[in-house]
């Protein structure tokens, strides 16, 4: 089992951008929450981060016969990218959507999202924790 975690615009600066929205926690510091999580159940996982829309395309479409999963925070382009969520639909890997701040209880710009009906299921709101409650979610749909 491998499970690709890919990190949208501005999420490179976690930690301290708006501390109050998304917590101190870097995304460095999740990456290694993750990793201690992903080794108890010999789940393989990689991260990466990119503020570029093209780029996250082409990972998501470079996954395909390698990742059994992805699990995506797309950061701001959730809400405005038609290119991710067809690279997303093209590609057909298990894609969680993930964000750390409930994006429903927030301005109403961000109760929309384009990729969440190519997504097998979306977590919003754990903070760090949506990532390991996603990495399970990938565990689940993996295995059914
Ligand atoms: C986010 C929510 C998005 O609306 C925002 O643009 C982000 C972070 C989150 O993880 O809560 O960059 O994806």
């Amino acid at each position: 089992m491998n499970v690709l975690f890919l990190n949208g615009p501005n999420l490179n600066l976690l930690g301290t951008r708006e501390p109050k929205i998304y917590g101190k926690t870097t995304l460095a510091d999740i990456e290694a929450i993750v990793r201690k999580q992903a080794a108890k159940l010999k789940v393989k996982v990689e991260f990466r981060q990119s503020n570029i829309e093209g780029e996250l395309v082409t990972w998501i479409q470079q996954a395909r016969g390698n990742f059994d999963a992805i699990v995506l925070n797309a950061g701001g382009y959730t809400h405005t990218s038609v290119a991710l969520r067809d690279a997303i639909s093209a590609v057909g890997i298990p894609t969680i959507e993930t964000h750390l701040s409930n994006v429903h209880a927030r301005e109403e710009f961000r109760h929309t999202s384009l990729i969440a009906p190519v997504c097998r299921g979306q977590i919003a709101g754990f903070g760090a924790d949506s990532y390991l409650l996603a990495l399970q979610a990938a565990i689940i749909v993996k295995a059914n």
